[in-house]
């Protein structure tokens, strides 16, 4: 497993145009698999025994596109300033700390029922040197309440991570992410 592994598996990671960014998230994305029990990244479904209709990697993948397309938009259409390559780095990592926090065996990780996978893929992401705004995006992606500093890449991917997450559920159980994380109904089976 090398850096053109994960390339091949995150092939938006190209359209990064700094090397050192492009580097350290591939670099990451090796650090998350060496550190976790699982044998390949894209072995892991989303959602380990609630959503499984996709992968992790979809679902980063999915996330990572329409982050791409509503960056260069705000760019383009409204001339903002946005560091495209931040929004695409922290779109293929946010989910980066699952496989530290779920177990490839079932279930949760010793150290995943401690820590949560923003907070695992954060550490990772200060040990592989990505810069601080990335791995403040995968800190803080989907964290409720305080959060010390918004940037505009951060609140993109927050949204567009709850976009996909949103789009796929209904797509593939009917339901929505309110349904499922409020408990509103039923966790949806894997299918
Ligand atoms: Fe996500």
């Amino acid at each position: 497993m090398d850096k053109d592994y994960i390339l091949k598996l995150f092939p938006e990671l190209d359209s990064i145009t700094d090397e050192t960014v492009k580097e350290g998230a591939a670099r990451a994305w090796l650090l998350s698999l060496k550190e976790s029990d699982w044998e390949k990244i894209e072995d892991m479904p989303w959602i380990p025994g609630v959503a499984e209709f996709i992968t992790n990697v979809d679902h980063c993948r999915g996330t990572a596109k329409i982050a791409m397309a509503l960056g260069r938009a705000l760019i383009e259409q409204e001339k903002v300033e946005l560091n495209l390559d931040y929004v695409i780095a922290g779109a293929v990592l946010h989910d980066m700390g699952k496989p530290l926090e779920y177990s490839a065996k079932g279930g949760k990780t010793e150290i995943g029922k401690y820590l949560l996978h923003p907070q695992l893929g954060a550490n990772i992401c200060m040990k592989a040197g990505l810069p601080a705004e990335i791995t403040n995006i995968v800190q803080y992606h989907n964290t409720p309440g305080e959060i010390p500093v918004r940037t505009l890449e951060l609140e993109i991917i927050r949204s567009m991570d709850h976009c996909h997450a949103d789009s796929m559920l209904r797509k593939h159980a009917g339901l929505t992410v309110r349904d499922v994380f409020t408990g509103a109904t039923p966790k949806p089976i894997k299918k």
